[in-house]
């Protein structure tokens, strides 16, 4: 019987585990390098923790489950709240700021298709503790450093859901309208809007969502005070980066207050957005003080698709074996010390057979574990040149170090 892996999941082969480490290691050093430090929470949680506020789309997406005991729980579909609910356990009287970074598999029942998932992997970042425009600045000065720094082609865009939850605020229903802008369902939210007797509100959503500037939002609606988008704004034009002013964000989790973010990459198709975040206030609702906090997730697999990055690969020699193999043993753990990956044959190969393995897998060398080993000296064929020569045991570093240039 041959079993398929669920759908939405995928399995990846080294070559593609090679390019997602090396992603990877450049969002760490990037976040480590503002002072960020990891941490890692359960892969489930109750599933309370994720109905309370992050909004029905999450909610009708969770993958839930009872366990053996009747307990409720959640695969993660995301992780601010679960790094709010561990700042809350076991953080609340460590200094802060706090700045944490994850780099994590979530889980969401989607409808799978290019670029969207039921597993998936964020790379995200949590500053708790502040509510300055300083703070905000921070993590999207952050989120598009790495991006630079993958030559990911993207754009980035920035508004305040606080604006439009004022503009809604007589609305029943705020966090239905909300989804409704996330998704850009005018009709619907034009439907939902006419309904409740707010085509008048429905009109101003449209035209703050298709501001350009501050000044013409202030224009369309004066009655909100603008100055803290308007210091993270200076700071980010400041420091050159390259934005769009998007009074239409909405995001499609609940928890957000105030600046919210989105990058959107070009070469995805529909699911574009490679990341979003803003800042938010969870911490009370999980039992401790109102901290504020702000943050933003990368959408690791897709940036993974279109980012262009250099691979650092080691060089792999072949030792080949003949008929003994603790020469063989002994040759690999010589290159293996100097930084060069060593294959010994396991399957009791012929020569010719342990060559053409090094081929297959287009190794850089093939050593020979022989008998000149007893002489102090070994075979290298270096299989790039195809040059071949015995070389002294101690010079086998200056060996390499000529080879590999
Ligand atoms: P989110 O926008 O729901 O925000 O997810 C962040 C990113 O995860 C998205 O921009 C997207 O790139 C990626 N993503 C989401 N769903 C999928 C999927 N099914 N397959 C592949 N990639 C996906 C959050 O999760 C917030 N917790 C971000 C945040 C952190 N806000 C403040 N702090």
């Amino acid at each position: 019987m041959k079993i398929e892996r669920p759908r939405g999941t995928r399995d990846f082969l080294p070559e593609e585990m090679e390019r997602r480490r090396a992603v990877e290691k450049v969002m760490r050093e990037i976040a480590e390098s503002f002072g960020y430090r990891e941490i890692s929470t359960p892969t489930f949680e109750h599933l309370e923790l994720f109905t309370l506020k992050s909004g029905q789309d999450i909610v009708e997406e969770i993958y839930a489950f009872t366990d053996k005991s009747g307990r409720n729980l959640a695969l993660r579909p995301e992780l601010t709240a679960p790094v709010m609910r561990m700042f809350v356990n076991e953080c609340s009287v460590m200094p802060r700021p706090m700045r944490f970074y994850y780099f994590s598999n979530c889980f969401r029942y989607e409808r799978p298709q290019k670029g969207r998932y039921r597993e998936f992997w964020q790379f995200g970042v949590e500053l708790i503790g502040s509510d300055k425009p300083e703070s905000d600045a921070e993590v999207i000065l952050l989120a598009y450093q790495i991006m630079k720094s993958l030559n990911v082609r993207f754009s980035l865009h920035i508004g305040h859901v606080g604006l439009l939850r004022d503009v809604l605020s007589d609305v029943t229903d705020k966090d239905r309208a909300m989804r409704l802008i996330d998704k850009k369902d005018w009709k619907g939210l034009e439907m939902m809007l006419e309904e409740e007797g707010f085509s008048e509100i429905f009109h101003t959503v449209r035209e703050i969502s298709e501001a350009e500037s501050l000044n013409e939002v202030r224009s369309i609606y004066p009655d909100f005070d603008y100055s803290h988008l308007e210091s993270v704004f200076g700071i980010l034009e400041s420091l050159d980066l390259d934005f769009t002013p998007d009074f239409g964000i909405a995001r499609g989790l609940d928890y957000y207050t105030g600046v919210v973010f989105e990058m959107y990459a070009e070469g995805l198709g529909a699911q574009k957005q490679v990341c979003g975040g803003g800042s938010y206030r969870l911490a009370k609702l999980f039992g401790g003080d109102d901290v504020p906090s702000t943050g933003f997730a990368i959408g690791f697999d897709r940036v993974v698709e279109v980012c262009s990055i250099e691979i650092e690969r080691k060089p792999v020699a072949v030792v080949v074996g003949f008929g003994d193999s603790l020469r063989a043993f002994r040759v690999a753990e010589m290159l293996r010390n100097l930084g060069i990956t060593a294959l010994v044959d396991v399957m009791d190969r012929s020569v010719r057979k342990q060559l053409s393995f090094a081929d297959s897998i287009n190794a850089d060398f093939a050593v020979f574990a022989g008998e000149e080993l007893d002489r102090g000296k070994v075979r290298i064929k270096n299989l790039r040149t195809q040059k071949q020569e015995d070389v002294d045991l101690e010079s086998i570093g200056s060996y390499f170090s000529e080879e590999i240039t």
